[in-house]
């Protein structure tokens, strides 16, 4: 797989608490063909898909892993993103309904949802004309952009927004079939291009998968699919991404986009909360405080592999310096957890007292601490070092020994990922600590800084994005349409006008068979507000 999540063991969708493990799978027609016949003896059935996996536990070792199976409750996401809307409704009025934004205030930018616990991020992406809007991981470690289809059967498919491409007058259809593995999912379906906006911004004839088939615990409702945010040469469609459309268009201000990940550990499992912030096309002073270190990617990797992988430096544990020089860490959002060599992991882990391998359902590679360790961990990229929290290290309790001492997961998991791929993947868990910055050109580098008083923002979902009008997609409730509606609802239709410098690039191409994607300027919304501090719950 050119896809480095297919080999990760972990992405996005991996959540990773006390109370929940999904699990890195191995994916073929088998899987596929197990969801298929679930799907279809449990039609309008609602399941939770990923029961069989939480289900598993670890034979031994030392440590017998401890799953935690009470707080789970069947999921009833769309009252879940009902909540939230509402809330987010509340809040966005209380802080932003009565003030007019001025052009200073005008910005490409997101809200993210987070999850549960930190599990994953999504934002929300219109689809098609009318908009249909879904929610979407937008992933650095990927370059596809996939949408689950209203014809999808599988059980998953059951509770998320459904992508129908017949009721989008500028669905482009192809033949081509299209597929990818995940480090814990995989999916199937056609290739289509139609109109995807995000932040702001429109592409028109975005190459976008319409998924009929999901492995076995792919997506986790209210989800309907992923954004690949890495670059053209990773995407197994062949198409540009939408963020490389604009940035190879000119169509950005800056050539560049941004990432702040909030914290919610104290979430419940599977509650959605404001998830930080995600910027199109600016570097925000208003994000960030000191410096940005950028570091560039180096020359094996521009225009080749695809992601935005940077050489780690060393990693830091208590003082103590652990040497990676030479090594690349790919920095993905999509990736809940750090993935290092296997070497280094067991270096890291034997310098804490009593840490020890854990399966994880069967899955090597992990392991385990007493929670009450005191840790301090930082990673250094382009000589400068960042501290990962130590809440941010736990991945929640996970076992016990006899003597009733609570171990917790470690966010550094140990996986050999092949030769090509970056030794490491930089997932979430440090993520959340920094300001970070992916940028295009002059050099495409990786930034990072510190968040703006110490503390992620957040912002309205919905920011900049086309209302969904009368989309035919049969779920309509989500928390960007809500929030729109509570800025005014003065957000209008994205413009259709073509950019004609757009137009004349040549580099930017369609999945195999579909149209060139053309990059539109942002709408201009009626009313953006500036993202906020705080971490108040939404
Ligand atoms: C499992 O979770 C419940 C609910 O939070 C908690 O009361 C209980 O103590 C947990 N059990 C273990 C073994 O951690
Ligand atoms: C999208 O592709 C279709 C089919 O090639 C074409 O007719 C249409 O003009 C394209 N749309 C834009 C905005 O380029």
């Amino acid at each position: 797989m050119r896809n480095f999540a297919a080999v990760a063991g972990l992405t996005a969708l991996s959540a990773l608490t006390a109370n929940s493990i999904v699990l890195p799978q191995s994916v073929g027609d088998q899987r596929f063909a197990a969801d298929e016949a679930a799907a279809a003896s449990s039609q309008n059935v609602k399941r939770s898909t990923n029961d069989g996996v939480f289900a598993k536990r670890n034979q031994g070792e030392s440590i017998r892993l401890e799953l935690n199976h009470s707080k789970r409750q069947p999921l009833d996401s769309m009252d879940k993103v009902k909540e939230f809307a509402a809330n987010q409704k509340a809040y966005v009025q209380q802080k932003y309904g009565k003030k007019k934004a001025s052009d200073a205030e005008k910005r490409q930018v997101a809200g993210l949802v987070d999850y549960g616990q930190d599990s994953f991020y999504f934002a929300q992406v219109a689809v098609g004309t009318p908009a249909q809007n879904f929610n979407i991981i937008l992933d650095t470690g990927s370059s596809d952009f996939w949408v689950t289809d209203a014809d999808c059967r599988s059980s998953q498919c059951a509770d998320v927004a459904l992508y129908n491409t017949g009721a989008s007058s500028s669905s482009v259809q192809s033949q081509t079939p299209f597929q990818i593995q995940y480090g814990s999912g995989a999916v199937r379906g056609t290739l289509y291009a139609d109109t995807v906006a995000l932040a702001g911004y429109t592409v028109f004839n975005t190459t976008v998968a319409g998924v009929t088939q999901l492995a076995t615990g792919t997506l986790r409702s209210p989800t309907s699919g992923i954004m690949g945010m890495g670059f053209e040469q990773l995407a197994t469609s062949g198409a540009t991404p939408f963020w490389e459309v604009l940035a190879k268009s000119g169509t950005l201000q800056t050539q560049a986009f941004t990432f702040q990940l909030q914290r919610n550990k104290m979430a419940s499992q599977d509650a959605l909360s404001s998830g930080g912030v995600f910027t199109l096309g600016e570097i925000d002073g208003n994000q960030y405080q000191g410096d940005i270190t950028y570091t560039n990617l180096p020359n094996s990797q521009r225009g080749r592999a695809g992601y935005w992988a940077i050489p780690l430096d060393n990693v830091q544990l208590n003082g103590n310096t652990i040497s990676t020089s030479g090594q690349l860490a790919a920095i993905d959002t999509g990736t809940t957890l750090i993935g290092a060599p296997e070497d280094i992991a067991d270096q890291f882990y034997s310098q804490i007292p009593n840490a020890q391998p854990v399966n994880v359902g069967g899955e090597q590679g992990y392991y385990a601490y007493p929670c009450d360790t005191n840790l301090n961990v930082a990673f250094t990229f382009g000589g400068k070092t960042w501290s990962i929290s130590s809440a941010d290290f736990s991945g929640g309790t996970v076992a016990q020994d006899r003597s009733g001492q609570n171990y917790c997961l470690g966010a550094i998991f140990g996986a050999n990922l092949g030769s090509g791929a970056p030794e490491w993947i930089v997932g979430d868990s440090f993520l959340k600590n920094v300001f970070s910055v992916y940028e295009y050109e002059p050099t495409p580098r990786v930034g990072f800084a510190e968040l703006k008083n110490g503390q992620a923002q957040n912002a309205p979902v919905s920011i900049g994005l086309v209302p969904s009008g009368t989309a035919a997609n049969r779920q309509q409730v989500s928390p960007a349409s809500s929030a729109t509606a509570s800025t005014g609802g003065g957000v209008g239709p994205p413009s259709l006008s073509v950019d004609s410098a757009a137009a004349t690039q040549t580099n930017i191409v369609g999945g195999s068979g579909l149209p060139n994607p053309v990059a539109a300027n942002a709408v201009a919304t009626a009313s953006v507000s500036t993202v906020r501090n705080g971490k108040e719950s939404v």
